[in-house]
């Protein structure tokens, strides 16, 4: 196995690493550069992995360098690191960093981006992925291999499209659960309790994606499926047309990948 070192120990961070150790990585061969003292105990504790406050020469025994901060931390956390993580496989799951600020920081064309989602923490999430140019197949397996743990991956040939999946699938678990929290609202509105709403709100959601993943019929014809004419969930359907919320719901993915855009031009 290639020595992993994570630049950041936060959420994400940890959502690839419970991963990799559960799936019988040694926590010996990660090294995570974090500035939280709390945060170092949690993970050397948690998963047995080496944590320093700071970079420095030891990042240069590392094959694989992940990239786990926040966009507007990416500068700071880059400067000590750079020198010494030139010959690495450099990983971003940063939003919105686009890959020539990462050469431009790190000295390596070899690049990939991944945009993961939090149900990685449960082995659910899906990743998009770009590589750029210099990045050969050996490096996209291996990288393969650290987010195997987390669900699937998705590559992409433009890193452009990245914006577009973080607007999907990066942001999307939060527009799940605002609909979940409007049917939860609902049914307490009628006399249920906001328990029997949540287990019947999500159930329904999980329930309804499995079937449709398990077939290749399109959304629509499933959606008409459950919507007899003049029945009750015509009746929610033609409400929910009246308010134009399929409309709404476009308009936002379109700010979420204006607002990345945006991350991108003010962080490279
Ligand atoms: N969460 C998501 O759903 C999600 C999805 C896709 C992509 N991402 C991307 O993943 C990245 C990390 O997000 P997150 O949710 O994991 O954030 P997070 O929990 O805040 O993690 C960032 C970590 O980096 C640490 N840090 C700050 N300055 C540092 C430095 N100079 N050197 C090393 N580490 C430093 C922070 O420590 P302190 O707490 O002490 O500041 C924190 O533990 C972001 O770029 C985000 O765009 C997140």
């Amino acid at each position: 196995v290639r020595n992993i070192v994570f630049i950041g120990g936060g959420n994400m961070a940890q959502a690839l690493i419970g991963g990799l150790v559960k799936a019988g990585r040694p926590g010996a061969s990660i090294v995570v550069i974090e500035p939280s003292e709390g945060t170092r105990r949690r993970l050397v504790g948690q998963f047995g992995v080496s944590a320093r406050s700071a970079a420095g020469p030891a990042l240069e025994m590392a094959e694989i360098i992940v990239w786990a901060v926040k966009p507007q931390t990416f500068d700071a956390a880059a400067a000590p690191c750079a020198g010494h993580v030139g010959a690495a496989l450099q990983v971003s799951v940063m939003a919105g960093v686009r890959s020539d600020a990462i050469v431009a920081a790190t000295g390596s064309e070899r690049v990939i981006r991944v945009m993961p989602n939090t149900p990685a923490l449960i082995g659910q999430g899906i990743s998009g992925l770009y590589a750029r140019a210099a990045v050969d197949a050996g490096d996209k397996a291996e990288v393969e291999a650290v987010l195997a743990p987390t669900g699937r991956v998705l590559w992409f040939e433009r890193e452009s499209d990245l914006d577009a999946v973080t607007a999907l699938s990066g942001s999307g678990p939060a527009y799940v659960f605002f609909v979940a929290e409007a049917m939860v609202r609902a049914a307490v509105e009628m006399g249920l309790t906001e328990a029997q709403g949540r287990e019947l709100a999500l159930a329904t959601l999980s329930g309804a994606s499995a079937l449709a993943l398990g077939t290749t019929d399109a959304l629509a014809l499933l959606r008409e499926r459950v919507t007899s004419k003049g029945g009750t969930t015509h009746a929610a359907i033609t409400s929910l047309q009246a308010d134009r919320v399929d409309a709404a719901f476009v308009r936002a993915l379109h700010a979420a990948r204006d607002r990345v855009r945006e991350l991108g031009d003010e962080f490279g």
